[in-house]
């Protein structure tokens, strides 16, 4: 699903990624780790391709998207969904319309738009909140929105950016529920976090980074920092 070989991401002189290598195959549920400042969305934003690496190769799902031109972005998104701690809804839209728009902005047909939108947050167990605005939710279930939205086009790939760092421990959980669940319906999910108990309770694979290197990798991992 993702294969990195050698990358590193240098901002002027700053190096936020030292020559990186992992592979993550299709189906794996991996946790990337380490502490604040050490380049774990700098990865992220390779991988969906918001930046370019300054040396090394990016494979998603067998696309070589190291110089991918900015035209192609757009097709590798729809292939990609991502989710961040702030969950960027539109706050003058509801719920229903905050999924519709990621696919209407795509120019999606409207009667799939009608079919697809239930579907996804029947998933994320919004079907009975679809006329809420995003100030009528709670933290948990904006990001459960934010979760449905990344999955209209029904991406291979979840990649999740500190989605719980926002969250209490009660919606933490709930998310992170969520996620293995997305996980075991067939979707490779990465994610990003630096909460010890969340990592340590999936008892998944673990990458932890340490000042833009990977210092471990492991199979059924705990957080080591
Ligand atoms: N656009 C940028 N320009 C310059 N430095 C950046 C930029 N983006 C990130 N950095 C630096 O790269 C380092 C890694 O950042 P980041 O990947 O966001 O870390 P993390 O997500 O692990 O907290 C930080 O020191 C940050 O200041
Ligand atoms: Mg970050």
């Amino acid at each position: 699903m993702i294969t990195i070989k050698g990358i590193t991401k240098k901002y002027g002189n700053y190096t936020a990624l030292d020559d990186i290598s992992l592979h993550i195959a299709s189906g794996e549920f991996v946790s990337l780790v380490g502490q604040s400042g050490t380049g774990k969305t700098t990865l992220v934003k390779l991988i969906i391709a918001e930046e370019r690496p300054s040396k090394g190769e990016i494979i998603i799902g067998g696309w070589d998207i190291t110089a991918i031109k900015s035209y192609e972005v757009p097709y590798l998104r729809r292939q990609i969904g991502v989710i961040f701690q702030d969950f960027k809804l539109l706050p003058k839209k509801t719920v229903y319309e905050n999924v519709a728009f990621a696919l209407e902005s795509c120019g999606v047909a409207a009667a799939t738009i009608l079919k697809v939108v239930p579907q996804v947050l029947k998933i994320v167990g919004l079907d009975n909140k679809i006329d809420h605005y995003p100030w009528q939710l709670s933290g948990g279930e904006k990001q459960r929105v934010a979760i449905a939205r990344a999955l209209v086009h029904k991406p291979k790939l979840l990649i999740a950016d500190e989605p719980t760092g926002n969250l209490d421990s009660i919606n933490t959980k709930e998310i992170i529920d969520l996620l293995i669940k997305i996980n075991e319906i067939g979707t490779t999910v990465l994610l990003v976090s630096h909460n010890r108990d969340v990592v340590n309770g999936l008892r998944r694979r673990v990458i932890t980074v340490e000042e833009g290197k990977i210092i471990s990798d492991q199979v059924k991992g705990r957080y080591v920092l």
